[in-house]
């Protein structure tokens, strides 16, 4: 299959999800939940001092820094100038020189062939348009560059909160698809196309033991996920709704913790070599 170069959603939709990830405090969920996840995926793909990486959806930088420290010559791309803004800071602070580009995943600003290495960190899943954003990390990797992403699996725990979640969000945009399904090796398979080859995917869970209990998690994620924190606003003057909106974030919660409040988030990580 050839990799087409489908229409990215419309700039209102852009506008909303730039929104709703500077809504809450994203920073602080990467920082207490997944600070080793962009480490693993830099880790994956195996990067030589020199090489020029792409961070698509790189948010505060969860994968750019690490990329950067490991000698990439980094530039960390997303659509929230916020989530950006705090990369940046923590860069300057580290004395790392990355670069900090707001961009489209599903229309990235750079030449075809750019970089030797493009990643993405639980990010580019989240732009609507699964075939524009695929075709544009394939596009900007040279050939026999290299291709790493990470995301989280429909049957794992944001999957299950995400669908929880789904019937008090807004109606996807037209030609929309859930985030996780880029968590599923066929689909990302599909998505790449012919663009990819030595393919090696695996799955994996995250063990996160932050919260003590299910309620704990439901709070700390309505007042800083932007996803629950914007559904949680949107029925705040619905008492009756709001109840089963926290209702339903407990049981996907509640049904994910051992005894002990552990849970085990399962993600999918996949390198590819760009052809
Ligand atoms: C869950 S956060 C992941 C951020 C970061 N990669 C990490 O590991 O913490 C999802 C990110 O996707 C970004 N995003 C959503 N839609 C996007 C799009 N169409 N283009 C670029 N970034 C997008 C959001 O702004 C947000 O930073």
């Amino acid at each position: 299959m050839t990799v087409q170069h489908p229409t990215p959603a419309p700039a209102e939709v852009k506008a909303r999800h730039r929104a709703l990830w500077a809504l809450g405090d994203y920073p602080s969920v990467a920082d207490t939940v997944i600070p080793h996840l962009g480490e693993t995926l830099v880790d994956a793909v195996r990067i030589a001092p020199g090489e020029r990486v792409l961070d698509v959806a790189a948010g505060c930088g969860n994968a750019s820094l690490p990329a950067a420290r490991a000698g990439g010559d980094v530039t960390a791309s997303d659509l929230t100038p916020e989530l950006l803004a705090v990369g940046r800071a923590r860069a300057e602070a580290e004395g790392l020189p990355l670069l900090w580009d707001v961009a489209d995943a599903e229309d990235l600003p750079y030449p075809s062939a750019t970089f030797d290495v493009v990643l993405s960190c639980v990010g580019v899943m989240f732009a609507p348009v699964h075939e524009a954003a695929a075709a544009e990390l394939v596009r900007v990797c040279r050939p026999g560059g290299r291709l790493g992403l990470l995301a989280w699996t429909p049957e794992g725990f944001i999957g299950r909160l995400l669908a929880a979640i789904r019937p008090w969000a807004p109606p996807p945009p037209p030609g929309a698809q859930p985030p996780p399904l880029w968590g599923r090796e066929e689909h990302v398979l599909d998505l790449l196309g012919d663009g990819v080859v030595d393919v090696r995917a695996e799955r994996h869970d995250l063990v996160v033991d932050a919260f003590a209990t299910p309620e704990e998690f439901r709070r700390f994620f309505v007042e800083r996920y932007g996803p629950t924190v914007a559904v949680h606003r949107s029925v705040a003057d619905d008492p009756a709704q709001r109840v089963a909106v926290e209702a339903a974030i407990d049981a996907v919660a509640a049904k994910a913790a051992d005894a002990h409040g552990v849970m085990r988030w399962e993600y999918l990580l996949l390198t590819a070599t760009r052809t």
